[in-house]
């Protein structure tokens, strides 16, 4: 949730907790380096809340055993119907913007098969997966134009909403803005217990910003924050979604490269957060904001019994850059009629790990030139090289990593691959109840600090950790992890 002091390092002062326009200075703190460019506008204007939802395909298994489910995926450049009545070229897996979901199971593996039918190298992530180096997506371990890479994931790890996207180095950027990415939803038996809403009622919500030019096609420049001002909730711009009157669970992901998202409802109702990155939070946490960073995930339930049938709600986005009337709003739920609903969301969700004594601490700062002084990004001083070992880490240690964003304007957040951790404190405080289960991707407010605590028990080997704004990954702010 954004406190009032975080909301003030944003440069929202008091009663415009809203958007400012696009020369303000949330916009500059926002990750936009540059001034906004020639006004680009799609092809006939988007009217907001005027496509249904659509929810990407679940993906279905080619083959079943008893301990394994088989995909087949091909990434293809195909086009598809983005805003209204256009067509436009995008990267997709399996011919869906954005990708085919993947249901999988813990302790049950799955494996999927991937064939790069695309002209350029690629290599595919699984987000949040605690998974050996070979079947990690690594940025340079890529599968060829034409080739074809098997990846297993054991799924060794709790229910969660994971997912995929594309990693090959230096064009991880502009493919996953093209298109290439994924949900992957982890389910467990413990989870389906709690009696969480499911089946029509859990829907995901892939968030998103986009540019599109005259002709509908999208516009990728490097750090292009300020012009990507068309949201899309997966793919289609301010969608509305007719609900019934009760409790939907709704699977949130930033899939942006950039954009950093602060929810709200437009009544200002709370929202009920009961999972994070890496799985179920303990406790349900309300809370009538919800900030969720490029790469970060959330899950939340909202009961939509408390309005009357008729109602129309915005889910709305405080933070800026861009012209609130665009980038100020998400999405349209219009509420429906009553029926019976016998989901729960219990008290108690999950019990997480006592946190165990740490042996190891370390400091990393992430910075990045102002804007007009350059474009490297830098983690402790030093842009990324794929052939250099930043920080070695004893297999079995707890750690705590301290980390910083040495930045004055930009905003950063901070990834692991590999390790869910736990988020001690953020400038001295303890962090919010939505921020205190299992996270692989932090915020990082611009001079602010986290506290994070990891422990080094799944796989050895060489694995990086970045800053998920994806561009500044590009830029260099990425670094490697060996775990030996
Ligand atoms: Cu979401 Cu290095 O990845
Ligand atoms: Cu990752
Ligand atoms: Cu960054």
């Amino acid at each position: 949730m954004l406190s009032r002091r975080h909301a003030i390092q944003l440069g929202l002062t008091a009663g415009a907790l809203g958007v400012t326009g696009a020369t303000g200075y949330t916009a500059q703190a926002l990750g936009a380096r540059d001034k906004p460019g020639p006004a680009t506008r799609p092809a006939g204007p988007v009217t907001k809340f005027s496509v249904p939802l659509t929810r990407p395909p679940v993906l279905a298994p080619v083959r079943r055993t008893a301990a394994a489910d088989y995909y087949s995926v091909v990434m293809t450049r195909s086009r598809r119907e983005i805003l209204p009545g256009t067509s436009t070229e995008v990267l997709t897996y399996n011919g869906s913007f954005p990708g085919p979901t993947i249901r999988a199971r813990s302790g049950r593996t799955v494996v999927v098969k991937q064939v790069n039918a695309l002209d350029m190298p690629t290599s595919v992530h699984l987000h949040g997966g605690a998974n050996p180096v070979a079947d990690d997506g690594g940025m340079m371990d890529t599968i060829a134009p034409r080739g074809t890479r098997t990846y297993t994931y054991a799924n060794a790890q709790p229910a969660a909403t994971l997912w995929m996207h594309d990693h090959a180095h230096h064009m991880e950027s502009e493919h996953v803005y093209r298109g290439l990415s994924n949900l992957y939803l982890l389910g467990d038996d413990r989870e389906d217990a709690l009696g969480l809403p499911s089946g029509e009622f859990e829907v995901p919500l892939v968030l998103r910003d986009a540019r599109f030019d005259a002709n509908a096609q999208m516009v990728y420049e490097m750090d292009d924050a300020f012009n990507r001002t068309t949201i899309l909730v997966n793919g289609r711009p301010w969608p509305y979604l007719k609900v019934k009157a009760r409790k939907y669970r709704f699977r949130l992901v930033n899939s942006s490269n950039l954009r950093i998202f602060v929810l709200q409802l437009s009544d200002g109702s709370e929202m009920t957060q009961i999972g994070s990155d890496g799985g179920l939070l303990e406790k349900p946490a309300a809370s009538p904001t919800l900030t969720l960073s490029p790469g970060e995930r959330a899950d939340v339930v909202i009961d939509f019994a408390q309005y009357k049938p008729g109602t129309q709600l915005v889910l709305k986005n405080l933070l800026g850059p861009g012209p609130v009337e665009e980038v100020g709003q998400v999405i349209r739920f219009d509420v429906g009629e009553r029926v019976r609903d016998s989901s729960r969301v219990p008290g108690t969700l999950t019990t997480l790990a006592a946190l165990r004594t740490p042996t190891v601490q370390r400091s990393f700062e992430l910075n990045m030139d102002e804007p007009g002084t350059g474009e490297q990004g830098y983690i402790n001083g030093k842009s990324f090289d794929p052939n250099r070992i930043d920080t070695t880490v004893n297999w079995g240690t707890t750690e705590v990593w301290t980390v910083t964003n040495a930045s004055t304007l930009i905003p950063h957040n901070f990834h692991m691959h590999l390790v869910q951790f736990r988020v001690l404190e953020r400038d001295g405080e303890p962090v919010s109840a939505s921020e205190a289960g299992r996270k692989d991707t932090v915020l990082l407010l611009p001079g602010q600090s986290v506290k994070l605590q990891v422990t080094f028990d799944s796989h050895r080997g060489v694995f990086p950790y970045h800053c998920h704004l994806i561009d500044h990954g590009g830029m260099g702010m990425m670094a490697n992890l060996k775990i030996v």
